[in-house]
């Protein structure tokens, strides 16, 4: 496999045509940004991290027949994806109160919800990433009430797996984010990344912290806690 031309540069991710038609060679950063760009820095070490995470969970929900845009690992900072068109929608699922929710509804960070929650955020920079609902996303044509069917079962599908996977290492998964993509022939695939960067991971006696908000908040380590997550997915770095 050929690394062509650079396409794409993301906050966290730098994306590659191949010589192979619809595989996109991605590279992982090790930028950390939070508040839309506003607070940025450098961390030795997070690109393997992000890259290790990311790929064990993609192979993991592959396995459990949750089709993704993953296709290989190729060192500790790349990886292979099948290309798609990414619909520009941040799909946020919420298992405990956190974060922005908890913000805009005034209440306290750390409650169970009896039912998962589903956001729509519009990806849009400029705009802030709004909060949107299904008539914006009919109305900016963001995606088809069925496309935004299938994206909304995904999302619940991938949250009952991650949900089982991450108590099983004693993690809580509080939330986070996920990004679909269209595929060549029209099919809506699961995409982007499943990373501490995305999800909010609780130690599931202690609430320990082990994501981005280490980072966002000044709390510690921010390789220290993304460690801890591929240690107890029983993760490695790649021979290659
Ligand atoms: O900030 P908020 O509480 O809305 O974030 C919800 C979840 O989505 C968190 O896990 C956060 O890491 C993730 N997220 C993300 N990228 C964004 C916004 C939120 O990965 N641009």
């Amino acid at each position: 496999m050929i690394k062509n031309e650079l396409l794409y540069e993301g906050k966290a991710k730098k994306i590659y045509a191949t010589d192979v038609q619809d595989v996109l060679w991605v590279e992982y950063k090790d930028d950390a940004t939070a508040f839309n760009g506003e607070k940025k820095d450098k961390i030795a070490g997070k690109s393997r991290l992000n890259n290790l995470i990311t790929s064990q969970i993609f192979e993991a929900l592959k396995a459990a027949g949750i089709n993704n845009h993953f296709v290989e690992k190729l060192s500790d900072t790349e990886q292979l994806v099948r290309k798609v068109t990414i619909v520009p929608l941040e799909v946020v699922v919420r298992n405990v109160t956190a974060g922005s929710l908890a913000k805009r509804l005034g209440m306290e960070e750390g409650i169970q919800l009896d039912q998962a929650i589903i956001e729509f955020y519009y990806k849009d920079d400029a705009l802030g990433d709004p909060l949107i609902n299904k008539d914006h996303i009919r109305l900016l044509n963001i995606a088809t009430p069925e496309q935004l069917q299938v994206i909304r079962n995904n999302a619940i599908r991938v949250n009952e797996f991650l949900l089982e996977y991450f108590k099983n290492v004693d993690v809580r998964l509080v939330d986070f984010k996920l990004e679909f993509g269209v595929t060549g022939e029209g099919d809506i695939l699961l995409a982007d990344e499943i990373s501490p960067d995305t999800c909010r991971l609780w130690d599931i006696h202690t609430n320990q912290k082990f994501d981005k908000d280490l980072f966002r908040r000044n709390l510690g380590s921010l390789t220290e806690g993304y460690e801890e997550i591929l240690t107890r997915l029983g993760g490695s770095s790649c021979s290659k």
